[in-house]
């Protein structure tokens, strides 16, 4: 089996590991999955970014090769992807060899997982070490239980599902909380894949606020092209945003000097910043007008668990769905699948995904031999 690291110090810094699983049996209730294919996004560089506060490198330890001791891998992690795998061996009487899963796996050919839970529809990986970690992450749903026209969408619901049910949590936090009072709203990296999530399930609410897109100077073209927001304007634009307007900032950048401007500019008038993500990760530290009181990180796990709760899965399902489809859709018009040819595809390309050089509109599929 093979794995992709990556130096926790200098996330660009990234080796193809080779393990040797020919002498491991199977414990009790184990199975033994073979990856088959992934997405990657700035969403995956920020599980590095926020790796050691949120616990994103517990869920799957790095392997030493033949040869290497611990000190070897000290430093380095697995960032973890969302994708398909099918059961090749099983030590475990619920769930048969051939089973198809989709969840989140490791960037590597294959993963040891201890299916608990298992219901008709889904399991969860009980392996010990995962089991502090927000349970959404934990759950494996089996494919062959979806419907069979759903099948055709594996790439978009590797790319876009999870990207795409944080912005449902988001617009559903906002509307719930009456906008925070605010009638625009102001989203930062708006050309991201959970931007536009966004940007879709609002345009698509006549009783929404109006909503400025925020992006680099290179992707603004991109951005007025989708047609979901109602202005769009340049980091270097923010003066042109309506300061007398109530504002709810969107924040998927973490960009701390755009932050600063943006509520120095906003002044009052900046109701509510939700900080989303990440994606500008080098440019992360604020100046002194940033506005932290009315400032929020959001977590989406937490968003959806409390929702699955309140409506149960089939109203969650049924809510979530609904958006998830005109999303998907709308996604669609402007979304290019670029394959990419497994681990050392990926390791050819990922310097240029750190750095934010892939363009907003390609969505990387990494197929695994
Ligand atoms: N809190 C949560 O629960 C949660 C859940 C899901 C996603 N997120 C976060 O949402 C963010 C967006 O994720 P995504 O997968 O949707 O992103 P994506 O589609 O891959 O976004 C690509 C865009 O991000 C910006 N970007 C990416 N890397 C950059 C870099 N190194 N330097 C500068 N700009 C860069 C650029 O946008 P611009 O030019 O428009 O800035 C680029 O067009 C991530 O930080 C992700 O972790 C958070």
């Amino acid at each position: 089996m093979n794995e992709f690291q990556i130096s926790k110090s200098n996330y660009s810094n990234c080796r193809i590991i080779d393990v040797d699983l020919t002498n491991s049996t199977l414990a009790d209730d184990e199975v033994l999955v073979k990856v088959d294919k992934f997405a990657l996004t700035a969403n995956n560089i920020t599980y590095a970014v926020v790796g050691e506060q949120i616990g994103y490198w517990q869920f799957f330890p790095p392997h030493a090769s033949a040869g290497q001791t611990s000190d070897d891998i000290a430093g380095w992690g697995i960032l973890p992807v969302w994708g398909f795998a099918d059961v090749i061996e099983s030590n475990n009487a619920e769930v048969p060899v051939g089973e198809r899963l989709f969840g989140y796996f490791p960037p590597a050919s294959h993963l040891l997982m201890k299916p608990t839970k298992v219901s008709p529809t889904a399991w969860i990986d009980g392996s010990s070490h995962r089991a502090a970690l927000p349970v959404g992450y934990n759950i494996y749903r089996k494919v062959e239980s979806a419907a069979t026209s759903e099948k055709a969408f594996e790439d978009d619901r590797m790319l876009l599902y999870p990207l795409h049910l944080t912005s449902f949590a988001l617009y559903d936090f906002f509307k719930s909380n009456d906008w925070f009072g605010a009638t625009q709203v102001v989203m930062l990296s708006a050309s991201s894949k959970t931007s536009t999530g966004l940007a879709y399930g609002i345009s698509n609410d006549s009783s929404a606020p109006s909503q400025v897109a925020l992006t680099s100077t290179r992707n603004k073209e991109m951005v007025k092209g989708l047609g979901a927001y109602d202005r769009t304007l340049s980091y270097d634009q923010i003066s042109e945003i309506d300061a007398s307007k109530p504002t709810l900032i969107v924040d998927m950048s973490g960009n701390g000097s755009v932050l600063n401007d943006l509520h120095r500019h906003l002044g009052d008038n900046m109701r509510f910043c939700s900080n989303v993500g990440v994606t500008h990760w080098k440019e992360t530290n604020s100046g002194p007008d940033f506005i932290k009181d009315r400032s929020e990180f959001f977590f989406a796990p937490s968003q959806l668990q409390k929702r699955i709760k309140e409506w149960g899965m089939q109203g969650f399902e049924e809510k979530s769905g609904e958006y998830l489809k005109y999303s998907f859709e709308k996604s669609r018009e402007w979304l290019k699948m670029t394959d990419i040819d497994g681990l050392q595809g990926m390791s050819d390309i990922f310097e240029d995904v750190c750095e934010g050089k892939i363009a907003p509109e390609s969505g990387l599929i990494i197929r695994m031999p």
